[in-house]
């Protein structure tokens, strides 16, 4: 072999030995890579509220600390101011002793005829009116029970012939809930226990009584309330407030506007 051949081998096997150094290298570098990469892994997803291997970005659900107390379990979220308490047109109108009608002479403009069974000709507010005929149909579908009206929509000249002196029996004119076209005094079909106390204990007045809030009425005049809404028990008279409304009373078991909305009892005329 000549020297310019063995130099040739030489730089052959030096070549050799870089490339077997720099595959080690590699393969070192690869696994230290590996290492690092599920490590960094594993401690984001153990940590609250962090990434973790979806890459989600939520925020974390805050937890009392100890000792703190927990969250309701509900939040009374029912708007009290959604309608006027004062508007005369305001489905949620409260009208007592001490709130009489504004104006006193107030008629609702959208007075309609209502096509139920009656004593005398209703009318009520359109809307009051669609809710009394599906409830009486309801009456009739779910529990065989036949409705009618006694009164409904009375102008401020009708309650002046209809007010009898009697405080806690009728309002005075400008003062009735009936001005409004919201209120309708409801009894059985067959007249027993009309406009009396004893209808309460009727089948009628039992189904009412528990099934009013479902079409968006309430009793205006519980047993026991006199003191707050100036009238004895009327079993039979009803005033539409709405469902939210009404549904609202009956989850609370608030059963008077008064209590309701925070206003004064209203017992007696100022
Ligand atoms: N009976 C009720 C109170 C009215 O006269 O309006
Ligand atoms: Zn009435």
């Amino acid at each position: 072999m000549s020297s310019s051949e063995r130099s040739e081998a030489s730089d052959e096997a030096v070549q050799r030995r870089r490339l077997t150094i720099a595959g080690a290298l590699s393969l070192v570098l690869v696994a230290v890579a590996v290492v690092v990469i599920g490590a960094v892994s594993a401690g984001s997803a153990a940590e609250p509220g962090g990434a973790g291997a979806s890459g989600s970005t939520e925020t974390p659900t805050p937890r009392p600390a100890p000792g703190e107390a927990p969250p309701p379990a509900s939040v009374d979220t029912f708007d009290r101011t959604a309608h006027s308490l004062d508007d005369p047109n305001s489905i949620w109108v409260v009208v007592n002793k001490l709130r009489p009608m504004d104006p006193q002479d107030f008629e609702p403009d959208d007075l309609v005829d209502v096509d139920v069974p009656h004593t005398w000709e209703p009318m009520l507010r359109q809307e009051a009116s669609d809710a009394i005929v599906a409830m009486f149909q309801a009456a009739s579908d779910e529990a065989d029970l036949w409705l009618a009206s006694n009164s409904a929509y009375r102008s401020y000249s009708s309650q002046e012939e209809i007010y009898d002196g009697d405080d806690l029996l009728t309002a005075r004119p400008g003062f009735s809930e009936h001005q409004t076209g919201l209120v309708m005094d409801i009894g059985a079909d067959s007249g027993d226990c009309s406009l009396d106390t004893c209808f309460a204990d009727t089948d009628e007045g039992i189904w009412l009584r528990d099934n009013a809030w479902r079409f968006g009425f309430i009793l205006r005049y519980p047993d026991g309330k006199t003191d707050v809404t100036g009238y004895e028990f009327e079993p039979w008279h009803y005033r539409y407030v709405g469902v939210p409304l009404s549904t609202e009373m009956h989850e609370t078991g608030i059963t008077t506007l008064e209590e309701f909305f925070g206003l004064p009892a209203a017992p007696e005329y100022e």
